[in-house]
């Protein structure tokens, strides 16, 4: 089932996400309906507090070749345990932001440890895009959104943006 989509700003969107501590069947309906939700819109990325639940949980698949079969990633509890020196810019957008765009730098190459939805811990070295994405959501879970790296003007020009798009969306 899709799920409304928080935007920016919303004050959900600022708080840390709690770590999730068992593995109910309600948290893998609750990575399933995100996924959904990421596909739709469409994205690559998506954190649970985008969905206005605070806890540790983002899902991503950032396969862009069709060709490709799909990769959905569901990702409990992830945790960055190695990041490169190396750097990389990438123009990110966030599902909670839309339609605006900047360029951000983060570490090139990320070790990544998170408890998959049979509850087995995984780890994987990710770069490219991956590595941008997984940074990104992690923030998330950090109440950090990725106009929190931009200048500050730039970012109350979003922000701005933002609180016009949802007078707009709530006069419907
Ligand atoms: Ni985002």
């Amino acid at each position: 089932m899709k799920r409304p989509i928080l935007i920016h700003p919303d004050p959900r969107l600022k708080k840390v996400a709690a770590p999730v501590a068992d593995l109910s069947d309600d948290l893998r309906v609750l990575a399933d309906d995100m996924l959904e939700t990421m596909y739709d819109a469409p994205g690559i990325g998506l954190a649970a507090p985008q969905v206005g639940v605070l806890d540790r949980l983002i899902v991503l698949d950032c396969v862009k070749d069709d060709a490709q079969p799909p990769r959905p990633l569901a990702m409990f509890n992830p945790e960055i345990l190695a990041a490169s020196d190396e750097l990389n810019v990438y123009e990110e957008g966030c599902l909670s932001i839309p339609e605006q765009f900047a360029d951000v730098t983060r570490p090139a190459e990320v070790t990544v440890r998170w408890i998959d939805r049979d509850g087995r811990e995984q780890q994987e070295d990710m770069g490219g895009l991956w590595a941008t994405c997984v940074q990104h959501e992690i923030d998330h879970l950090e109440g950090k959104l990725f106009i929190d790296y931009l200048k500050p003007l730039k970012r109350q020009l979003i922000t701005r943006k933002m609180q016009k798009l949802k007078r707009e969306m709530a006069r419907g």
